[in-house]
Protein backbone atom coordinates (compact mmCIF):
# COMPACT_ATOMS: atom_id res chain seq x y z
CA UNK A 1 0.00 0.00 0.00
CA UNK A 2 1.35 3.21 -0.97
CA UNK A 3 1.21 5.68 1.88
CA UNK A 4 -1.20 8.90 2.09
CA UNK A 5 0.19 12.70 2.50
CA UNK A 6 0.07 13.16 5.64
CA UNK A 7 -2.70 15.15 7.17
CA UNK A 8 -2.88 19.22 7.87
CA UNK A 9 -2.09 18.62 11.55
CA UNK A 10 0.91 16.80 10.67
CA UNK A 11 2.06 19.21 8.14
CA UNK A 12 1.73 22.27 10.67
CA UNK A 13 3.78 20.49 13.46
CA UNK A 14 6.75 18.97 11.29
CA UNK A 15 6.81 22.33 9.02
CA UNK A 16 4.21 25.01 8.92
CA UNK A 17 3.90 25.94 12.43
CA UNK A 18 7.71 24.41 13.86
CA UNK A 19 9.67 27.44 15.00
CA UNK A 20 13.31 27.32 15.81
CA UNK A 21 14.13 28.87 19.20
CA UNK A 22 17.68 30.09 18.63
CA UNK A 23 17.41 33.70 18.71
CA UNK A 24 18.67 35.55 22.40
CA UNK A 25 15.48 35.87 23.53
CA UNK A 26 13.98 32.79 22.65
CA UNK A 27 12.72 30.72 26.27
CA UNK A 28 12.28 26.99 26.46
CA UNK A 29 9.47 26.29 29.31
CA UNK A 30 10.05 24.21 32.33
CA UNK A 31 9.26 21.13 31.27
CA UNK A 32 11.59 18.16 31.69
CA UNK A 33 13.06 16.10 28.34
CA UNK A 34 13.30 12.59 29.77
CA UNK A 35 16.50 9.85 28.07
CA UNK A 36 13.00 7.96 27.01
CA UNK A 37 12.22 10.76 24.83
CA UNK A 38 16.32 11.24 23.38
CA UNK A 39 16.22 7.67 22.63
CA UNK A 40 12.77 7.65 20.85
CA UNK A 41 14.49 10.64 18.72
CA UNK A 42 17.50 8.32 17.69
CA UNK A 43 15.36 5.74 16.76
CA UNK A 44 13.45 7.70 13.91
CA UNK A 45 16.60 10.11 12.71
CA UNK A 46 18.79 7.00 12.53
CA UNK A 47 16.76 6.43 10.38
CA UNK A 48 16.61 9.17 7.15
CA UNK A 49 18.83 8.02 4.68
CA UNK A 50 22.68 8.94 4.12
CA UNK A 51 25.17 7.71 1.35
CA UNK A 52 26.22 3.80 1.62
CA UNK A 53 23.95 4.20 4.51
CA UNK A 54 27.01 5.79 6.10
CA UNK A 55 24.86 7.31 9.22
CA UNK A 56 27.91 9.34 9.88
CA UNK A 57 26.76 11.66 12.99
CA UNK A 58 27.91 10.74 16.41
CA UNK A 59 25.58 12.67 18.98
CA UNK A 60 26.77 13.64 22.06
CA UNK A 61 23.44 14.42 24.16
CA UNK A 62 24.04 17.74 26.73
CA UNK A 63 22.02 17.03 29.86
CA UNK A 64 23.61 16.98 33.43
CA UNK A 65 25.08 20.57 34.26
CA UNK A 66 28.40 18.93 35.01
CA UNK A 67 28.30 18.43 30.76
CA UNK A 68 26.22 21.95 30.42
CA UNK A 69 28.92 23.91 32.79
CA UNK A 70 31.69 22.50 30.12
CA UNK A 71 29.65 23.19 27.49
CA UNK A 72 28.37 26.79 27.89
CA UNK A 73 31.89 28.72 27.53
CA UNK A 74 32.49 27.46 24.07
CA UNK A 75 29.37 28.68 22.73
CA UNK A 76 29.07 32.52 21.40
CA UNK A 77 27.56 34.61 23.70
CA UNK A 78 24.07 34.91 22.22
CA UNK A 79 23.86 31.06 22.19
CA UNK A 80 24.52 30.82 26.17
CA UNK A 81 21.68 31.50 27.87
CA UNK A 82 18.96 29.49 26.46
CA UNK A 83 21.48 26.34 25.85
CA UNK A 84 21.92 26.30 29.64
CA UNK A 85 18.28 26.59 30.27
CA UNK A 86 17.33 24.07 27.39
CA UNK A 87 16.44 20.61 28.92
CA UNK A 88 19.17 18.86 26.31
CA UNK A 89 21.67 20.18 24.04
CA UNK A 90 22.41 17.72 21.04
CA UNK A 91 25.78 18.04 19.63
CA UNK A 92 25.97 16.61 16.62
CA UNK A 93 29.58 15.28 15.41
CA UNK A 94 30.58 14.39 11.94
CA UNK A 95 32.89 10.63 12.43
CA UNK A 96 35.16 11.18 9.53
CA UNK A 97 35.95 7.31 10.65
CA UNK A 98 32.45 6.55 9.53
CA UNK A 99 34.05 3.88 7.12
CA UNK A 100 34.59 1.36 10.05
CA UNK A 101 31.24 0.57 10.75
CA UNK A 102 30.80 0.01 6.99
CA UNK A 103 30.74 -3.82 7.56
CA UNK A 104 28.09 -3.44 9.94
CA UNK A 105 25.82 -0.87 8.36
CA UNK A 106 26.37 -1.93 4.23
CA UNK A 107 27.24 -5.62 4.54
CA UNK A 108 26.12 -6.45 0.94
CA UNK A 109 29.50 -5.00 -0.74
CA UNK A 110 32.66 -4.24 0.44
CA UNK A 111 31.86 -0.28 1.31
CA UNK A 112 34.70 0.10 3.72
CA UNK A 113 37.09 -0.26 1.18
CA UNK A 114 35.13 2.65 -1.36
CA UNK A 115 36.15 5.11 1.46
CA UNK A 116 39.33 3.00 3.11
CA UNK A 117 42.82 5.55 3.27
CA UNK A 118 40.70 8.75 1.30
CA UNK A 119 42.08 11.89 1.16
CA UNK A 120 40.99 13.55 4.51
CA UNK A 121 39.15 16.44 2.53
CA UNK A 122 37.03 13.75 0.91
CA UNK A 123 35.93 11.95 4.26
CA UNK A 124 35.05 15.41 5.73
CA UNK A 125 32.77 16.13 2.60
CA UNK A 126 30.77 12.75 3.17
CA UNK A 127 30.61 12.71 7.02
CA UNK A 128 29.86 16.46 6.74
CA UNK A 129 27.25 15.79 3.92
CA UNK A 130 25.30 13.47 5.47
CA UNK A 131 25.95 14.07 9.04
CA UNK A 132 24.28 17.50 8.71
CA UNK A 133 21.53 15.65 6.73
CA UNK A 134 20.79 13.26 10.03
CA UNK A 135 21.11 16.36 11.61
CA UNK A 136 18.24 17.69 10.04
CA UNK A 137 15.83 14.51 10.45
CA UNK A 138 16.74 14.25 14.43
CA UNK A 139 15.22 18.59 13.93
CA UNK A 140 12.00 16.54 12.23
CA UNK A 141 12.44 13.64 14.53
CA UNK A 142 12.08 15.63 17.68
CA UNK A 143 9.60 17.79 16.14
CA UNK A 144 7.34 14.46 15.16
CA UNK A 145 7.21 13.77 19.11
CA UNK A 146 6.48 17.18 20.01
CA UNK A 147 9.03 18.48 20.90
CA UNK A 148 10.71 22.10 19.85
CA UNK A 149 14.21 22.24 18.54
CA UNK A 150 16.95 25.28 18.27
CA UNK A 151 19.66 24.42 15.92
CA UNK A 152 22.89 26.25 16.73
CA UNK A 153 26.26 26.95 14.72
CA UNK A 154 27.66 29.74 17.16
CA UNK A 155 30.34 28.24 18.69
CA UNK A 156 34.27 27.05 19.06
CA UNK A 157 33.58 23.93 16.71
CA UNK A 158 37.53 23.07 17.58
CA UNK A 159 37.09 23.66 21.25
CA UNK A 160 33.13 21.49 21.34
CA UNK A 161 35.39 18.80 19.30
CA UNK A 162 38.43 18.43 21.64
CA UNK A 163 36.12 18.73 24.81
CA UNK A 164 33.58 16.25 23.44
CA UNK A 165 35.31 14.09 20.64
CA UNK A 166 38.61 13.49 22.51
CA UNK A 167 40.67 11.16 21.11
CA UNK A 168 38.35 10.51 17.89
CA UNK A 169 38.09 11.44 14.60
CA UNK A 170 34.64 13.21 15.19
CA UNK A 171 33.96 16.49 14.69
CA UNK A 172 31.61 19.05 15.86
CA UNK A 173 28.98 20.15 12.80
CA UNK A 174 26.14 21.96 14.70
CA UNK A 175 23.94 21.80 18.11
CA UNK A 176 20.49 21.29 18.66
CA UNK A 177 18.49 22.62 22.02
CA UNK A 178 15.65 20.59 22.59
CA UNK A 179 12.72 20.90 24.55
CA UNK A 180 9.39 22.83 24.88
CA UNK A 181 9.87 26.17 23.26
CA UNK A 182 7.99 29.62 25.09
CA UNK A 183 6.03 30.32 21.96
CA UNK A 184 5.17 34.11 23.54
CA UNK A 185 9.21 34.47 23.35
CA UNK A 186 9.12 34.12 19.67
CA UNK A 187 9.77 37.02 16.96
CA UNK A 188 7.41 36.48 13.70
CA UNK A 189 8.28 34.33 11.38
CA UNK A 190 10.73 35.33 8.80
CA UNK A 191 10.19 34.98 5.15
CA UNK A 192 11.16 31.85 2.83
CA UNK A 193 12.00 32.02 -1.14
CA UNK A 194 8.92 31.19 -3.45
CA UNK A 195 9.11 28.58 -5.55
CA UNK A 196 9.97 30.86 -8.18
CA UNK A 197 12.81 32.54 -7.22
CA UNK A 198 14.57 29.53 -5.34
CA UNK A 199 13.55 26.44 -7.94
CA UNK A 200 13.13 25.85 -12.05
CA UNK A 201 11.46 22.71 -12.80
CA UNK A 202 13.58 21.34 -16.09
C1 LIG B 1 22.48 24.87 11.28
C2 LIG B 1 21.80 26.04 11.97
C3 LIG B 1 22.56 26.89 12.74
C4 LIG B 1 21.95 27.97 13.40
N1 LIG B 1 22.73 28.73 14.25
C5 LIG B 1 22.13 29.65 15.01
C6 LIG B 1 22.86 30.33 16.02
O1 LIG B 1 24.05 30.06 16.26
N2 LIG B 1 22.22 31.27 16.76
C7 LIG B 1 20.90 31.58 16.55
O2 LIG B 1 20.37 32.45 17.26
N3 LIG B 1 20.17 30.94 15.61
C8 LIG B 1 20.74 29.97 14.84
N4 LIG B 1 19.99 29.27 13.92
C9 LIG B 1 18.53 29.54 13.82
C10 LIG B 1 18.07 30.09 12.45
O3 LIG B 1 18.33 31.45 12.37
C11 LIG B 1 16.56 29.78 12.34
O4 LIG B 1 16.40 28.40 12.27
C12 LIG B 1 15.93 30.44 11.10
O5 LIG B 1 15.97 31.81 11.20
C13 LIG B 1 14.49 29.96 10.89
O6 LIG B 1 13.68 30.26 12.00
P1 LIG B 1 12.18 29.67 12.10
O7 LIG B 1 12.32 28.17 12.04
O8 LIG B 1 11.65 30.12 13.43
O9 LIG B 1 11.39 30.20 10.96
C14 LIG B 1 20.57 28.21 13.24
C15 LIG B 1 19.82 27.34 12.43
C16 LIG B 1 20.41 26.27 11.82
C17 LIG B 1 19.55 25.32 11.00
Amino acid sequence: MPHSPLDDAALDQLFRAARTFASTHDTWLDRPVSTDQIEQIWALARLGPTQTNTVPARVAWVVSAEAKARLIPLMDEGNRDKTLTAPVTAIIGADLDFHEKLPYLYPHADARAWFEGAPEQAALLTAWRNSSLQGAYLILAARALGLDCGPMSGFDADKVTAEFFPGTRIRANFMCNIGYGNRASLRPRNPRLPFDEACRIL
